[in-house]
């Protein structure tokens, strides 16, 4: 028996197949946990120096959640966050326990682990174990006018 042959006999139309595929995407994508929106359109390492530096647009949609204190987002394995301060920070998103994705909590300023409860403050050092090391630290510069937040390892 032929695919169409097949698809004809179960009685589904090409529109009834691409409306369950999209279900199926719809779904999938609503399973996301990433809290904040990923901004997809940058490249996160230099290709001439091999070391993360990229610049982030605060006027797009995807990274507005940076423009208010405990905002974060998640840019390739960078997690950057406006903490409390006003200041923004970037580190590694990835524990150094066990390599989960961890999570900036605004109402204490941490930065946490879901997976196991380690715990970091802003600055990637742990404050609760297991983490056994802190989270790489990048350097932040922000321009006020153009609203361009860069975030780069020296
Ligand atoms: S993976 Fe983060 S605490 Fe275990």
């Amino acid at each position: 028996m032929k695919r169409s042959e097949f698809i004809r006999s179960l009685g589904l139309g090409s529109g009834a197949l691409m409306a369950v595929y999209c279900m199926g995407a719809l779904t999938s994508c609503a399973k996301e946990d990433t809290p904040q929106p990923t901004n997809t359109n940058t490249p996160i390492i230099n290709p001439s120096t091999g070391k993360v530096d990229f610049t982030l647009d605060l006027t797009l949609t995807a990274n507005k959640g940076l423009t208010t204190s405990g905002g974060f987002l998640y840019n390739g394995d960078v997690i950057v966050a406006k903490v409390k301060s006003g200041n923004f920070i970037a580190l590694s998103k990835i524990c150094t326990h066990q390599g989960t994705t961890v999570v900036y909590q605004k109402d204490s300023d941490d930065i946490y682990c879901p997976n196991h409860g380690s715990m970091y403050d802003i600055t990637g050092k742990v404050t609760q174990t297991p983490a056994p090391a802190p989270l790489k630290m990048y350097q932040t510069s922000f321009n006020t006018t153009t609203m361009q937040l860069r975030v780069f390892e020296n």
